[in-house]
């Protein structure tokens, strides 16, 4: 496995719509050690999530989990590989929570989000995915979903001024949140 370089914003390639992939192509070695890769990438950049855009590849496929790795037996959100998804939300108030990504280092911004989002998709096996994620997962996933069309966090923000660096928001606001959820970073 290796670490991928992760592209930041003003790299084209994160303002594309990526490409569907074909799902012939899932399972040979070149996809197969793709994913292994992301996967590696994301945790050794402490993320819970990674779309292949981040990494330059226009390809509707995304990584996510809450682990320490892949192989931790007790993982608070199974690492997943989604490719080709769909996403539909579930009727429900926007939540805001705090986001950050691997593409955009450093920042924190408070993102709105549905509350839960039906996934439709294919697995690393080329198998059919369908699931409803609720709350931080399903925040990854929109986070994620996003990148797969050139849409970055920034863009669903609905007032900048909760904009932040890392370490500021650390200081200042960390402190002041009552959400026990970790901030989404992907
Ligand atoms: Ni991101």
């Amino acid at each position: 496995m290796s670490i991928l370089p992760i592209i930041r914003l003003g790299h084209p390639t994160l303002r594309s719509t990526a490409d569907a992939v074909d799902p012939e192509r899932i399972e040979t070695p070149e996809l197969q050690t793709l994913f292994d890769d992301m996967f590696e990438t994301m945790f050794d950049a402490a993320g819970v999530g990674l779309a292949a855009p981040q990494i330059g590849l226009p390809l509707q496929i995304f990584v996510y989990g809450l682990a320490k790795g892949l192989d931790d037996p007790e993982p608070s959100i199974p690492p997943h590989v989604v490719i080709n998804p769909i996403l539909t939300p579930a009727h429900g108030d926007l939540v805001s929570g705090w986001e950050g990504c691997l593409s955009i280092p450093d920042m924190r911004g408070l993102v709105p989000r549905y509350p839960q989002v039906r996934v439709q998709a294919l697995d690393r096996d080329g198998k059919r995915l369908d699931f409803v994620a609720e709350g931080y997962e399903a925040r990854i996933i929109q986070h994620e979903f996003d990148h797969l069309n050139g849409v970055v966090f920034l863009d669903r923000m609905r007032d900048l001024r909760s904009l932040c660096f890392e370490e500021e928001w650390e200081e200042f606001v960390a402190e002041t949140e009552t959400s026990d959820e970790v901030t989404a970073v992907g």
